[in-house]
């Protein structure tokens, strides 16, 4: 039986109480049995910048329209165990949101207690662009003291606090990473990528190969925004391997990406086709390169450091957490959740 368990390491406790860091218990469901995950080994190579704090994709991208629709019952990825503990003393509410470039909705639970109301994070959703957005399953809003989020192998994202975009197209890499079954980024040509790149975007990118994978799905998609250019900060050179895996996925094609339809036909494993009834004809705009800064920006070397995280809550910039997430199970690794993001301000 798949049984997980989520564990928030490493700076969780800086942005978690104590009281919400213990394990938690999870099972996957409506998965093909995924095959056993890459262990979430730290990278070892080099952060090239401390964190994502220098862009946020929430200035770029475009909110789809939408339609929230009460369900009078909750679904059951939104009653089991795990998902209760999360709105401790409160109660799940479930709608249904349909989005103008999609014909099938969005399942949204939001807790009583949530930071988030729902309609924030229903247009946080929708700023997540379609050809990503297609492969995240149900979405649970609770409550906590610090932003964090984390994604199932299911597809399903549970958000806590009030992330930024940012951190909703990294879970959204987590579901399209894992929507087959078998992790893109446990696959040969992401290793290889690995092994021949000598940098990973940012300190949280060095979790692991997972972690790395959504970070660089950010990564992509302000890329696809800019004509092709990084962040102020950033240099492709040292990570071009990983930058031309991504640019090689189907699901980074520009047109399909920001295509205003979830109805593409590059992948089986898409959770939302349906074709809206009648297909939105915003544009969603470019946006030129930023000047690149004379010096680096704090950059950062080294593996994922407590340090940086003190460093950062003094400064008051955002920045990732790093959370990870673990598998139980006998011989199988059946979930590599990704969590993410605490920011402070
Ligand atoms: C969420 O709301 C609670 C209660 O108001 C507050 O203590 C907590 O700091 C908030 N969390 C975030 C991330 O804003």
């Amino acid at each position: 039986m798949a049984k997980l368990v989520f564990l928030c390491l490493a700076l969780a406790p800086l942005f978690i109480h104590p009281g919400s860091a213990a394990p938690l218990l999870a099972r996957p469901r409506d998965v093909p049995t995924p095959t056993p995950a890459i262990p979430p080994t730290s990278l070892t190579l080099s952060a090239q910048q401390q964190d994502y704090s220098a862009f946020d994709l929430g200035t770029n991208l475009l909110t789809p329209s939408s339609t929230i629709t009460p369900l009078s019952t909750l679904p059951p990825q939104c009653s089991d165990a795990t998902t209760a503990s999360e709105c401790p003393n409160a109660q799940y509410a479930a709608a249904e949101v349909t989005y103008d470039d999609c014909g099938s909705s969005w399942t949204i639970c939001r807790c009583d207690t949530a930071n988030m109301t729902l309609d924030a994070a229903a247009a946080r959703l929708g700023q997540v662009p379609v050809g990503l957005r297609r492969y995240v399953a149900t979405v649970v809003v609770a409550p906590a003291p610090a932003k964090h989020a984390y994604t199932l192998v299911t597809g399903d994202i549970h958000i806590f606090g009030e992330p930024e975009v940012d951190a909703w197209v990294h879970e959204a890499g987590h579901a399209y990473d894992w929507a087959s079954g078998t992790p893109l980024s446990g696959s040969q040509g992401w290793t290889d990528a690995l092994a021949a790149d000598t940098c990973v975007p940012d300190v949280y990118s060095q979790t692991s190969a997972g972690e790395d994978f959504a970070q660089m799905t950010v990564m992509m998609v302000y890329s696809l925004l800019h004509g092709g250019a990084l962040p102020p900060g950033w240099s492709g050179d040292c990570m071009a391997r990983q930058m031309a895996y991504m640019a090689a996925q189907p699901t980074f094609n520009k047109d399909d990406l920001f295509g205003n339809t979830c109805a593409i036909a590059d992948s089986q494993y898409s959770r939302h086709a349906v074709p809206p009834p009648v297909v939105p004809t915003r544009i969603q705009p470019d946006f030129p390169a930023q000047l690149q800064p004379e010096a680096p920006l704090k950059s950062s070397l080294g593996l994922p450091g407590l340090a940086a995280a003190e460093t950062s809550e003094e400064d008051g910039t955002k920045h990732d957490n790093s959370a990870s997430a673990l598998y139980v199970g006998h011989a199988k690794i059946v979930m590599i959740a990704g969590l993410v993001a605490g920011w402070l301000w």
